[in-house]
């Protein structure tokens, strides 16, 4: 008998620890607790809660976790930022529902956030893992007071609901634990970002590490699914197959990784880590980074990190009608934070809207899954996009219709050549409507007709009544004026049949007006180009000498990028749009026009901008034309904007078309940077804006220069080849600076570009220096639409 008792203790000692396993509930009611050692088992069986240390701390914390697979992962944790340092604690539901974690000193370590208070609460731990707080007698879960799955830590569990929910001011995201001795937040975040289309964003910290839902793609496992109406944009996924068990863990060191059991048993099986290779790393593969569609571009000399390996466009988007769209299946779609949508719309009019935005790059079907309606309208670059071999989704990019044409579509050949019949057949109408309108001023005797001496062909422009003009401007009205210029005022006017105008008038007093004004006459009426103010006629009449032009309502260039409110509305693919405007503008004067011409006075306030803020140079009153084997000239008459005049003309009154590149120079320099060069005067160096650019260049910090108002839609490339281009322009010696045909290839291509030399008017002293010795005058009158430098005769 004797020898019994041993076994029996044993017995006892076994059917304690039976006892206290078995002890465990699956809730607690108000005014109950569990203290260290005791745990709560969801009734299926699946997941624990309780007191535990992680990895090799002595610190307590209560947290869930599976119940039965070895190699415990902790899914959620209650006191993260706030561990208890013994076995002290208790965990607590009061009789108000509020569950609350005490120490030995009964001090509040943590507890949980109700938005109201409980009448009979009780707490409980599902089968799903949600530890939820609600009413006893109350089993819908939307009625939960608190619930953990709206407080999730590193885990993404089946069942959870990923994203916000507006009407409750949830934002349910993932944060890493510190270390696996921490759960404390770590650096990275894994969260629903709703700035555009809603998205998945990985950062570190700040930093955008990895976009999208990983590994989307069909299979036995899990399903994802997307719900997004007014209040509630978040992601879900279910378990396929019950026996199987898988979560989405956002680990320490930043990589989302899934975490799968088969047989609970045997432990965990980690698989798919979110990124499978470099491109799959957030932009790591740059801008418009698949090189199916684009060409790559090359590795720039100061290196700009991944980004700038990404690609560019072959051609150039032309975005007057000679855009298409080329269609790309199986894509991760690109970053969607500079997105546009609209639910209802369907893919043709998706389409149409794009076309309709010059920096609409791609658009494609809302659904995730691909085949429901609905818009999404991408602008600027295409971040992050990439070729999936299944399971991707289609996006429409668009194309200089050059590179569609010729691809698979079989019917673009077709379009194309309707195209061409199209525009031949308009081009023949619209010869002959001008012929007609011609013949039509010429029987009345309406042509004027002008010579000059160093050009003897008659110069022909339209003449308008001046009763036509009185009537367009309102009889010179003050409220039609737009400004004032050296020699007279700008107005506003419409014409009978609705046509927008605007009349520069030489003021009667204004004798040098009147060398412009013909000036201006011989020059423009005989320039037609894109880039160019178009000049509709003239009126010269009694005393009044007036000069018609289109209108353009955008007014110049200075308005935008020196002004802090409108600034905003150039971004920076208009820039660069108008950069190469400018470029082709003065490439025309200087070298394809008839008369070979000088501007002389390219500033920001003589470059217009028309409806779609195409760039219009204005303001030949200046302009010289040069003869064939001319090229620089000299005068006694320094005319020009200071600020704008290279050192050779400013200084010694020589010109040459050098001289204009060097204001084109300028020019680029006061777009990137926002700043206008007259009157820069950095506060640390003295250095002029020139200098200033140059010195960033050379350092390789030149993202300082750019306006804070294209932070967010610069291409860094573009920026750079343009500030380096720039600088190349304003060379202090004529000879160094490229002639505007070299610019106009510059800007376009790869090609790697010669440092530049120190610039014209590198400082402070310098600029003054030229400022004494130069006879201009700085007073410069902005008329809104047509400004004009004024004159002084030595
Ligand atoms: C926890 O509950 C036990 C009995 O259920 C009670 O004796 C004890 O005082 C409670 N502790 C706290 C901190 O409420
Ligand atoms: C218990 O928690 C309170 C509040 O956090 C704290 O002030 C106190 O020092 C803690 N006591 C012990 C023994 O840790
Ligand atoms: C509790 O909720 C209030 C109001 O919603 C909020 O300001 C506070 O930060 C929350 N506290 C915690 C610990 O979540
Ligand atoms: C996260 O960012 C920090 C700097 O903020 C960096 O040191 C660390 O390497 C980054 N981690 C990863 C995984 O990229
Ligand atoms: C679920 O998974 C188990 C284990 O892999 C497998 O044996 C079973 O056939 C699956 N059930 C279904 C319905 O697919
Ligand atoms: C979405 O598109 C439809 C159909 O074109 C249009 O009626 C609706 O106004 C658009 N909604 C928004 C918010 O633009
Ligand atoms: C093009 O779309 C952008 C972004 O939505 C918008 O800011 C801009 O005004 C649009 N431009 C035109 C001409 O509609």
């Amino acid at each position: 008998m004797e020898s019994c008792l041993p076994i029996l203790l044993h017995s006892l000692c076994f059917l304690s620890h039976v006892l206290q396993i078995s002890y465990a509930l699956d809730s607690i009611s108000a005014g109950e607790n569990i203290t260290d050692g005791q745990t709560i088992v969801s009734a299926g069986g699946k997941f624990e809660l309780g007191f535990f240390s992680p990895g090799s701390s002595k610190n307590r914390y209560v947290g869930i976790w599976y119940k039965k697979i070895p190699d415990r992962r902790v899914v959620w944790v209650a006191n993260r930022e706030n561990p208890l340092s013994d076995s002290s604690g208790v965990l607590k539901l009061t009789p108000q529902g509020v569950l609350t974690l005490l120490n030995r000193t009964n001090g509040v370590i943590w507890s949980c956030n109700v938005s109201r208070l409980a009448q009979n609460p009780i707490t409980q731990l599902l089968d799903s893992a949600n530890f939820v707080v609600k009413e006893g007698n109350d089993n819908e879960l939307d009625d939960a007071i608190w619930q953990s799955f709206d407080h999730p830590c590193d885990s993404f569990l089946a069942g959870m609901k990923f994203g916000i929910d507006r009407a409750k001011g949830l934002d349910r995201y993932l944060t890493s634990w510190k270390s696996t001795d921490d759960p404390s937040p770590g650096d990275f975040t894994y969260r629903l970002d709703s700035l555009g289309y809603p998205q998945l964003i990985l950062r570190n910290r700040s930093v955008v590490q990895y976009r999208g839902v990983p590994q989307l793609k069909p299979n036995p496992v899990y399903k994802f699914g997307f719900i997004f109406n007014k209040n509630e944009i978040y992601y879900y996924f279910n378990i396929l197959n019950s026996s199987i068990t898988s979560i989405l863990v956002l680990k320490e060191n930043g990589i989302a990784e899934r975490f799968t059991a088969i047989d609970q048993t045997r432990g965990w099986i980690w698989y798919n880590p979110t990124q499978t290779d470099d491109c799959d790393t957030y932009a790591f593969c740059g801008a418009n980074g698949n090189c199916n569609w684009f060409v790559p571009k090359y590795p720039i000399d100061w290196g700009f990190g991944d980004w700038s390996n990404g690609c560019v466009r072959r051609t150039k988007l032309d975005c007057r009608g000679g855009d298409e769209f080329l269609k790309n299946t199986q894509v991760k779609l690109p970053d969607t934070r500079l997105s546009w949508f609209n639910e209802s719309m369907n893919l043709q009019e998706c389409e149409q809207t794009c076309l309709g935005n010059c920096s609409c790059m791609a658009y494609s079907n809302l659904d995730i899954s691909g085949q429901g309606s609905g818009c999404l309208l991408w602008f600027g670059d295409l971040i992050d996009i990439r070729q999936f071999n299944e399971n991707g989704q289609d996006i429409y990019v668009r194309m200089a219709a050059s590179e569609v044409g010729g691809s698979s579509s079989g019917n673009t050949g077709a379009r194309k050549r309707t195209g061409i019949i199209v525009s031949i057949v308009l081009s023949v109408v619209f010869l002959l409507v001008i012929t007609v309108i011609y013949m039509k001023y010429k029987k009345a005797g309406k042509v004027l007709a002008f010579s000059r001496q160093s050009h003897s062909e008659d110069l022909e422009l339209p003449l308008f009544d001046l009763t036509t003009i009185v009537n367009a401007t309102n009889n010179f009205s003050d409220d039609n004026k737009l400004g004032e210029g050296g020699f007279g005022a700008v107005y506003k006017g419409v014409l009978k049949n609705g046509q927008e105008i605007a009349v520069k008038r030489l003021s009667e007093s204004s004798r040098q007006g009147q060398v412009e004004f013909k000036n201006e006459i011989v020059y423009i009426t005989k320039l037609q180009h894109r880039n160019l103010v178009k000049i509709l006629g003239c009126c010269i009449e009694q005393d009044e000498m007036m000069l018609i032009y289109e209108f353009l309502p955008n007014r110049s260039l200075d308005c935008f990028i020196f002004d802090q409110e409108k600034c905003v509305s150039l971004d920076w693919p208009m820039r660069f749009t108008i950069i190469n405007g400018i470029a082709s503008g003065l490439l025309y004067l200087h070298r394809d026009s008839r008369l070979r011409i000088i501007h002389r006075d390219l500033k920001a306030e003589n470059i217009l901008l028309d409806n779609e803020r195409n760039a219009k140079i204005s303001d030949f009153g200046l302009a010289r034309s040069f003869g064939g084997n001319e090229s620089e000239a000299s005068t006694k008459r320094v005319v020009g904007t200071f600020g704008y005049m290279s050192p050779e003309y400013a200084i010694n009154g020589f010109y040459s078309v050098k001289s204009d590149v060097f204001s084109f120079g300028v020019l680029v320099l006061e777009i990137v940077s926002g700043k206008r060069n007259r009157g820069f005067n950095h506060p640390d160096n003295r250095l002029s804006l020139l200098g200033y650019a140059w010195t960033l260049l050379r350092d390789q910090k030149f993202m300082e220069l750019i306006d804070p108002s294209i932070a967010s839609t610069f291409n860094p490339v573009e920026v750079l080849r343009s500030i380096h281009v720039a600088l190349l322009c304003v060379q202090n010696n004529p000879h160094d600076r490229p002639e505007m045909s070299s610019v106009v290839t510059m800007l376009s291509s790869e090609s790697t570009l010669p440092q530049p030399k120190q610039p014209g008017f590198f400082d402070e002293t310098s600029v003054s220096e030229a400022s004494s010795s130069s006879n201009s005058k700085h007073n410069n009158y902005s008329a809104n639409e047509v400004t004009i430098s004024q004159l002084l005769p030595r």
